[in-house]
C-alpha cells in the first residue's frame, strides 16, 4: 500500500486490451468489453479506497467509429446497459460522473442515459469519475477554440484550459494505458502536457488492484520538474520544510 501524500490526485486511464483478451480465449470480442467493465467497476472501488479524487477513463474514441459495425452496436448496447445497471452503486458510494466526449451523434437512448446519471450523482464529491465517451484530444481541443472564436478578442492558455471539457477537473497527474501499446490514441492531448506515464502490459480485463498499486508507485518514485532543474526542486523542498 502507498502513503496517501504519494497519492496521485487525478489518475487517467487508457483501458487497452479488452480485444486481445477476449481473442485469447477464443471469445467474441464483446466479452472482452463486457470484462472491461468489470475491470473498471474495481478501478473506481480502488481509487476512492486509496484516496484519489479524480479518475478519467477513456471507453471509447472518435476513431472507434471505425471498428466493424457489429462491435460498435455491441459496445452501445453495453455502454447503455452498463449505465442503468452501474449507477444506483456509484451514486451510493459517493462517486460523481460525468461524460466526456460529442454528445451529437450518439444514440437518444445513450444521450438519455448520460443525462440521468450525471444528474443523479452530481451532488457526490468522494470521487469524480469522467467516462470519456465519443471523445477525442483533437475533438476537445478544436471544440474550445471555436467556443472562444465566438467569444471573440485575445485567447490565453488560461481561457483554453477553462473551454476545454474537463475543465471542471485539474490536468491529470498520473496517465496509464493498459494492453501494452505505447502511443497516447488521441486521448488527453492538451490536458497531459506534465502528466506522468505509465505503461502496463496487462490487457484491461487483468488490471487489478495489484497493478494499480504498481503504477501509483512507480508515480510516487518519479521527479516532477515542470521544467525547472533538480537542483531548484531541492530547495523548494528544504524552505518549505524549513517554513
Ligand atoms: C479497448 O480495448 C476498448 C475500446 C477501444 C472500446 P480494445 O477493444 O481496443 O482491445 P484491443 O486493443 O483490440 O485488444
Ligand atoms: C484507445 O484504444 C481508445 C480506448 C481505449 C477507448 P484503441 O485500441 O482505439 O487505440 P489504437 O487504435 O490501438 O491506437
Ligand atoms: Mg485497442
Amino acid at each position: 500500500m502507498t502513503s496517501p501524500d504519494t497519492v496521485p490526485h487525478h489518475i487517467a486511464i487508457v483501458m487497452d486490451g479488452n480485444g486481445r483478451w477476449a481473442s485469447k480465449r477464443f471469445l467474441p470480442r464483446i466479452v472482452g468489453h463486457k470484462q472491461g467493465v468489470d475491470s473498471l467497476r474495481r478501478c473506481v472501488k480502488a481509487c476512492a479506497d486509496r484516496g484519489v479524487r479524480v479518475l478519467t477513463v477513456f471507453a471509447f474514441s472518435s476513431e472507434n467509429w471505425n471498428r466493424p459495425a457489429e462491435e460498435v452496436s455491441g459496445l452501445m448496447d453495453l455502454f447503455a446497459i452498463a449505465l442503468t445497471r452501474e449507477v444506483p452503486q456509484l451514486k451510493a458510494d459517493g462517486v460523481q460522473l460525468h461524460f466526456v466526449g460529442e454528445r451529437a451523434g450518439l444514440s437518444t437512448k445513450v444521450a438519455a442515459g448520460i443525462e440521468q446519471a450525471e444528474f443523479a450523482t452530481a451532488s457526490n464529491s468522494r470521487l469524480i469519475l469522467n467516462v470519456c465517451f465519443n471523445y477525442g484530444g483533437r475533438w476537445d481541443i478544436v471544440q474550445a477554440a471555436a467556443k472562444l472564436a465566438a467569444q471573440g478578442g485575445a485567447v490565453t492558455e488560461h481561457d483554453m484550459s477553462g473551454a476545454m471539457a474537463l475543465a471542471h477537473v485539474p490536468d491529470p497527474d498520473l496517465v496509464i494505458r493498459t494492453g501494452g501499446e505505447q502511443r497516447i490514441s488521441n486521448f488527453l492531448l492538451w490536458q497531459s502536457a506534465y502528466s506522468e506515464f505509465y505503461f502496463s502490459d496487462k490487457l484491461w480485463p487483468e488490471f487489478d488492484e495489484a497493478a494499480l498499486d504498481l503504477a501509483i508507485t512507480a508515480f510516487s518514485q518519479r521527479e516532477r520538474r515542470f521544467g525547472k532543474t533538480s537542483g531548484q526542486l531541492a530547495v523548494q523542498t528544504d524552505s518549505l520544510a524549513g517554513a
